[in-house]
């Protein structure tokens, strides 16, 4: 027989894993509201052109990683499953006119990107992140807000020492001459160079500042600094905005080789890490300012700002740091109904679907196993009562176990969910009243 298997750099998130998971979800969900960045959804795959002319044509993402879905016929367009969220929650904007909505449009959004990666640790071919985006405020202030909102992420999820590098990559006034000496500086030197930096050189040579190989440590540290070469309106938007990061005491270092692997970024950029593990680790999240992207998306020149985190990898260093954030218990039911006669399940599905109208959460026990049995699994699954159906049904009435009290009594069927619920409250507040 053919054995199936998740699709290499995939995985299952089975309901062990999922308690944690869906704590982190609600964690940034709530953010989201508590910063006033309001829920978008846009479709997992979009045309080719979105991620090509928006994360852009030379860059790891689009050349290597896109995973393109071949057409069932021939309608003309090539689409892709997005590698990011940024390029398709721009195309929504100048397709839904949102340059007449109030500025500036904030949005959020959770969910999977799709990378054909070669999977490793932290590295995954499906993963998911959590996205913000501010669009149409030129900054500096909003740049702080969302990186203080990124930081706040993972101090919320309760991982520690979580680093803000922090970097200004020019724009459109002062990148390319900054580009073109960057490129005279490396070809000087080609014959230090590790051959695959030697090939990105003529194609992205701003990659080559934040290349992990040993080799080039010594090279990058004298080639010439983008944050020494800003024009004056970008200098004083850096100075902005690191002043801002000051006020509201978020920390951060300058990272002058921080450079960012898509193509859209213009000035602010900042990636987040666990500190004294970015040598060895990928980016725990990681966003920036786009001042030309819904231009280049066929909007109004429009600027903007954002970042995603990976709740993948956040997931991963909340494990590594065994913060209790990465147990997530799940939660048991609140009531298991079992009954003295095994075949009776009429009477233990009615019951239990009257206390789930009552907005309880409860299990019946469908099965058709003795008592004893019965009452272990509903121990097993951490619930607090067992209501047991016996002969006291026939005058309207079932026995109401606390099960880590050890206590039983009768209870009538009509006051059941009402006394449930009054207990299950008591007890989680701490006030036992038997
Ligand atoms: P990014 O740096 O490409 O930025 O990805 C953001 C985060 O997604 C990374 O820091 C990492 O945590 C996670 N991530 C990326 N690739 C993988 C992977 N293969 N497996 C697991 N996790 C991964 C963006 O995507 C930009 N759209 C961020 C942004 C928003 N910039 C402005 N707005």
């Amino acid at each position: 027989m053919t054995t199936y298997r998740a699709a290499r750099g995939t995985r299952d998130l089975l309901p062990g894993e999922t308690a944690a998971w869906t704590r982190l979800e609600r964690l940034v969900d709530d953010l989201a509201d508590r910063y006033g960045y309001r829920r978008i959804v846009t479709p997992m795959f979009e045309q080719v052109a979105v991620f090509e002319r928006g994360v852009g044509e030379v860059t790891d993402i689009v050349e290597k990683e896109l995973f393109r879905i071949a057409p069932r016929t021939d309608e003309g367009e090539s689409w892709a499953l997005r590698p990011e969220p940024t390029a398709g929650i721009v195309r929504a904007y100048v397709q839904h006119g949102m340059q007449t909505w109030p500025q500036p449009v904030k949005l959020a959004m959770t969910g999977p990107m799709f990378r054909y990666d070669r999977p490793q640790a932290g590295r995954y071919r499906q993963f998911w992140q959590f996205d913000v985006e501010a669009i149409g405020d030129p900054g500096p202030a909003i740049d702080a807000e969302i990186i203080e909102l990124g930081h706040r992420v993972y101090a919320d999820a309760g991982l520690t020492g979580v680093e803000v590098l922090l970097n200004s990559i020019g724009d459109l006034a002062c990148r390319p001459p900054y580009v073109a000496e960057l490129t005279d500086y490396y070809r000087a030197r080609s014959g230090e160079l590790p051959v695959l930096e030697r090939d990105r050189l003529e194609r992205n040579v701003l990659r080559l500042l934040d290349s992990k190989d040993p080799a080039m440590a010594a090279v990058n540290a004298k080639a010439p600094r983008i944050t020494d070469r800003l024009c004056a309106a970008c200098a004083e938007h850096f100075a902005g905005v690191r002043a801002h990061l000051d006020a509201i005491r978020v920390p951060y270092r300058l990272e002058p080789g921080l450079v960012r692997g898509l193509d859209y970024y213009t000035r602010t950029a900042f990636e987040f890490y666990v500190a004294g593990r970015e040598g060895q680790q990928q980016a725990l999240g990681g966003g920036g300012r786009y001042d030309g992207l819904v231009e280049l998306l066929g909007g109004r020149p429009t600027p903007g700002i954002g970042f995603g985190v990976g709740l993948d990898r956040l997931l991963l260093a909340l494990q590594e740091q065994d913060a209790p954030a990465a147990h997530g218990a799940e939660a048991g039911p609140t009531a298991v109904v079992v009954g003295a006669d095994p075949d009776d399940t009429v009477a233990r599905l009615r019951i239990a679907t009257d206390l789930r109208s009552a907005g309880i959460a409860a299990r019946a026990e469908l099965g058709r196993r003795k008592l004893g049995k019965q009452l272990e699994s509903a121990a097993r699954d951490r619930a607090h009562f067992a209501v047991i159906v016996g002969d006291e049904l026939g005058a309207g009435d079932v026995q109401l176990r606390d099960l880590p009290a050890g206590t039983q009594k009768v209870v009538a069927l009509a006051d059941l969910a009402r006394e449930v619920s009054r207990a299950h409250a008591a007890h989680r507040h701490g006030v036992e009243k038997g």
